[in-house]
């Protein structure tokens, strides 16, 4: 079938969910230009996506898609965040952060039975998870609302996990996607595809539709997505800059700045590996360095630094997430973009 017609959509064109970049105003300009308009639900809790989602629906009537983390969030564990302490200690000395008041818990939550009630309510067309699919009864209700499902898919093994477990199309991420990795049936880095190796291996290998993503700036992008078996593109960095998003404007600036050609993917801000523009705390700590405590308890020492560093105007702890290829990157209006785009695929 047709992704258009599964999606209830009538542009092949998914605006990607982007968790603290992004609301309901992006999204709703996504889905009123034709395209797929996302809410990403990772850093929300139940009340903030019912507030949200109500939002989104005040402005448009068409499908969209919301988005959950589903990890399972792992126990603090003290020694490690020491650990974890120690290596941020010039930075805390050098931001004036008292390391003792740095709250713990968790600052991204899984998909859980609260936010499933607040999908029963609201019932989108699309529903997306990144880092596998929750527990199955917790996926059974999420499909008993009637929404297809999707899921991120960095390798083939990955791609056929997700079909065997009954997704309606897989999200080929490509090893140059902005964000968070969805990697989740290993931890090896080194198994990670580009787009557009893993694209025409997962439209092989699989029998539901395979949506590209990772590194597509614009039409020509989109075109090449297709010509390899792409049923539809899902692109993040080229809706950074859009009006209606929420990128922070020191983001803004790094992402229209030389600073932008140079991304690396690094576990610092949150314990899992992300691809962002490499600002100070990558380049002095290296990106991936042992001793990051589990995703997401990562968060809260780098949220307490980002603050500090963000009210003296300086980005170097703030993750500037952006792909390999930040050239889409302009300030217009979503709709035009996500039109825009779609003037690649040819039917
Ligand atoms: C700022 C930013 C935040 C992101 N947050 C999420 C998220 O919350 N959930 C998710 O599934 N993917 C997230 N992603 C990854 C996107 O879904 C997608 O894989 C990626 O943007 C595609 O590559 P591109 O950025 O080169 O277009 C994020 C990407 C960016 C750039």
């Amino acid at each position: 079938m047709d992704l258009r017609d599964l999606l209830g959509i009538e542009l092949p064109i998914i605006q990607a969910p982007m968790a603290g970049a992004q609301n309901h105003a992006l999204a709703a300009a996504a889905c009123e230009a034709g395209g797929l308009g996302s809410i990403p639900a990772g850093m929300l809790d139940a009340e903030a996506l019912e507030t949200e989602l109500s939002a989104l629906e005040a402005l448009t009537e068409r499908s969209y898609n919301v988005n959950f983390f589903c990890h399972r969030t792992p126990a603090a564990d003290p020694a490690r965040i020491d650990a974890w302490h120690r290596l941020l200690a010039p930075f805390f000395a050098e931001f004036e952060v008292d390391p003792a008041s740095i709250p713990g818990g968790a600052t991204r939550q899984p998909f859980d039975a609260a936010m499933a009630e607040v999908l029963e309510r609201h019932r989108p067309a699309v529903i997306s998870f990144h880092f596998g699919l929750p527990e199955p009864q917790l996926l059974r209700r999420a499909r008993a609302t009637g929404a297809k499902i999707l899921s991120s898919a960095t390798t083939v093994e990955e791609g056929l996990w997700l079909q065997q477990h009954g997704v309606d199309a897989v999200i080929a991420q490509g090893l140059e996607a902005g964000g968070h990795r969805g990697i989740f049936l290993g931890e090896d880095l080194t198994t990670q595809l580009g787009t557009f190796a893993l694209l025409p291996q997962l439209v092989a290998a699989l029998d539901v539709p395979v949506i590209a993503a990772g590194g597509i700036a614009d039409a020509r992008g989109v075109a090449a997505a297709q010509a390899l078996g792409a049923a539809g593109v899902q692109l993040g960095t080229a809706y950074l800059l859009c009006p209606e998003s929420r990128t922070n404007p020191l983001h803004r600036a790094a992402l229209g700045s030389p600073q932008a050609a140079h991304t690396a993917l690094t576990t610092l801000f949150s314990g899992r590996p992300a691809r962002g523009i490499v600002n100070r705390l990558m380049r002095e700590l290296g990106p991936l360095p042992d001793g990051v405590p589990a995703f997401p308890l990562a968060g809260n020492a780098i949220g307490a630094l980002r603050a500090k560093a963000e009210s003296r105007g300086l980005d170097h702890c703030t993750p500037l997430w952006a792909g390999q290829n930040a050239s889409g990157c302009r300030e217009i209006p979503a709709a035009e973009l996500t039109r825009e785009l779609a003037t690649g695929w040819r039917d």
